[in-house]
Order: structure tokens, then sequence, then C-alpha cells
């Protein structure tokens, strides 16, 4: 496996490369990052990695100086996957100029959930996905599912932009006792460990409220509401800062609508809803999601 930090040392090593499957990452790297690079071994050869902490997607009172750096770590796993290249360059490589070109995702997906409670967050993000996959000129590209909204935007990125790489959403993995596995949990106290698979928890208990309410036909936007109301009360009851729990369509992450419980919008079966939340527990923030899909 080779690490390179260049721009021109990445393009030497992937010239004539067709079917490059590229997973970027900030490092940092657990199980659910390895899990991507073996989704990304089933859908094209070779897998390249990306490690790069990107400034632009922190707001100032977020945890860029904080965020762990550890390349030597993480490039022995990506090895041990059998990652062929690791893209690890340094802000002077990437930004050698201040970044002025932006790519701003639409309001209505870019400013939502996540968006609103992260200013600037996805333009940040995929301002650097488009330049990684200038870099990297990918077939294919994997993102967890983990973070929902940030696949659902590069994916519609890809498409508006015509860009020439496929993305690939790969699903969310979990410790036994339910909780994502995410950078973020290592900041978790013992106490906060045991708690913060609630989370995971109330997008269950919801999934399956909202499958009995289609099965009983008691399905309506009411009661969608109130499960949304009910879930965020029982995490602030539980000691919970929750940003959003929100129930929303799969199709484009809006509010459902009259016409999407009686039929229209969606191809049947229809409804497919998810569930995504964010809350802080202590001083960790952790954000989770669920696909409800209706039979
Ligand atoms: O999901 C992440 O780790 C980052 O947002 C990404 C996609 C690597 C862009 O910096």
């Amino acid at each position: 496996m080779k690490i390179v930090h260049t721009i021109a040392e990445l393009r030497a090593q992937l010239r004539g490369q067709l079917r490059t499957a590229f997973v970027p990452t900030m490092g940092n790297l657990h199980e659910g990052h390895l899990s991507l690079m073996r989704v990304a071994a089933k859908h094209g050869d070779p897998v390249v990695a990306s490690i790069f902490v990107n400034r632009l997607q922190f707001a100032p009172h977020e945890d860029f100086d904080r965020y762990p750096r550890t390349l030597q770590d993480d490039a022995k796993k990506l090895e041990a996957e059998g990652v062929y290249v690791v893209f690890a360059p340094d802000e002077k490589e990437l930004y050698p100029e201040p970044q002025e070109f932006r790519v701003r995702p639409p309001e209505n997906l870019g400013d939502i959930l996540e968006g609103e409670f992260r200013p600037g967050f996805f333009v940040g993000v995929t301002t650097v996905v488009l330049k990684l996959f200038q870099c990297v000129s990918p077939q294919v590209a994997v993102f967890g599912k983990k973070d929902y909204q940030q696949q659902m935007i590069i994916r519609r990125m890809c498409q508006q932009f015509a860009l020439p790489t496929s993305i690939v959403s790969a699903p969310t993995i979990r410790d036994e006792d339910g909780l994502a596995l995410s950078s973020r949990n290592q900041y978790l106290s013992v106490k906060e460990r045991e708690e913060a698979p609630w989370l995971y928890r109330l997008l269950t208990q919801t999934a399956n409220a909202l499958s009995q309410m289609r099965a009983d036909h008691s399905l309506s936007l009411d009661a969608i509401a109130e499960l949304e109301k009910q879930a965020a009360n029982e995490l602030r009851h539980r000691g919970w800062a929750p940003d959003y729990f929100a129930i929303r369509r799969q199709l484009d992450l809006k509010p459902l609508e009259q016409i999407d419980l009686t039929g229209g919008l969606q191809p049947p079966p229809e409804p497919q809803m998810v569930v995504l939340a964010a809350a802080r527990l202590g001083q960790t923030r952790l954000i989770d999601n669920l696909e409800v899909t209706f039979a």
C-alpha cells in the first residue's frame, strides 16, 4: 500500500485505472470506516482511501484542532483491508490558496436537519468531496448511511454536475447494543456510553410504531408529529439535548405531507420514511437514523 501526500503523486499512482473505488475519510478510523473499504472492494478495483481533516466543514466552535490525527494507525488498518493507495494531503496541498469557489447544496436539502444546526457544514463537505473526486477520478465512491443527509447530498451533487462517479451507500455498523459506530463515541464517559444506545432504541421504537400504524391504517400527519415529539421528550427526560428527532421522506428528506399518506409522490409501496435524530449527550453530539420501508 502506498501513502501519497500530493495530488501529482496520487494521479501518477492511479494513471490508467478506470475502476477506482474511493472512500473519503477524515481518519481516526474505526470498524465503520473499514466496512466502507470492504463495500468499495466489491464495487471497484483498486480501492483508494483519503485521510484529510477538512477545516471547511468545521464551525469555529467545533473541534477542528482537537480532531484526532492518527495516520500511522489508520494506515495499518487500511493496509490490512487491501487498500491500494491512501491519499493524505496536508492543508497546503488541498487548499494552497483560500478555497473561494465553494459548492452550495440547495437550501431545501443542505440547510435542513444537520444543515440547520451546523450552518455551512454541507458547503464544506461538498466542496472537499468535489475536489477529492477531481484528484482521484473514481468510478465509484462509498459513503456510510450513518451520515444519511451527507450521502444523499453527495449523490445529488454528482447527478446535477454530471460527475462520472456513482455513489454507493453502505449500511451503518453498530456495536452490539445498537450504538452506531462513530469517532465521537470515544468522547463519551462510561456513564454516557451506557446511555448512548437509547438514541437507536428510540429510532427503533419510532420505526416500529410507524409500521404498526401503517398496518392498522392509523398513520396520520398528527400521529407522525406526536411520535417525533414523544421521542424528543423522552431524550430530554433521559438527560439528552436533542437538536431534532424527525420523521422524513426517504426520497428527499422533506417532512411528510398528506399526499404521502394517501398516495402520489413516491412509487408504490409508499410512503418510504426515514427517522433521523441528532442529540447531545454531555459534550458529545451523536447522530443516527433508521429507514422505515413498508412492505
Ligand atoms: O464523512 C466524513 O468523514 C467527511 O464528511 C468526508 C466525507 C470525508 C468529507 O470531509
